[in-house]
């Protein structure tokens, strides 16, 4: 099947599979924006405030963006972030996900 596909719809395929790809590179600057919404919590720097929130300091952008979208389908349930990330957009998500992912963490094991 794929053998006999015209070439030219071939190539315009990948193009739709990159273009998204390209519309929504995130943007680290306006994600620390985004993050206002959320520093009560997890704070600016991604460092949790509040016991039953966790760090999202350096933790990688990919995971933060699948978590986001989980809540915000229903997928992953919580009281606050479904309400948090109910009104999130794709660009939104990959933008705060890339700032909190831009934080340098070390850790230190205890002796
Ligand atoms: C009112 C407090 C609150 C606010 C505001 C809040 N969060 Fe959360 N967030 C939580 C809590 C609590 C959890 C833990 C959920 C659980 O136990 O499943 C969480 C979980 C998460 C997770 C999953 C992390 C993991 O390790 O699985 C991500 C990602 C996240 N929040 C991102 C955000 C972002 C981005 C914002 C701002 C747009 C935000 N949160 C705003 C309280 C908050």
């Amino acid at each position: 099947m794929f053998r006999t596909m015209n070439p030219a719809l071939s190539a315009a395929a990948c193009l739709l599979l990159i273009i998204p790809a390209i519309a929504f590179s995130a943007d680290p600057a306006a994600g620390r924006k985004l993050a206002g919404q959320c520093k009560t919590c997890h704070g600016l720097n991604g460092i949790a405030r509040i016991p039953i929130a966790p760090n999202l300091a350096g933790e990688s952008q990919i995971y933060i963006q699948n978590q986001l979208k989980a809540f915000r389908s229903g997928k992953r349930q919580h009281e606050m972030m479904t309400v948090v990330a109910r009104d999130l957009t794709d660009k939104q998500i990959a933008d705060v996900a890339a700032w909190y992912e831009s934080i340098k963490i070390t850790a230190t094991l205890p002796e």
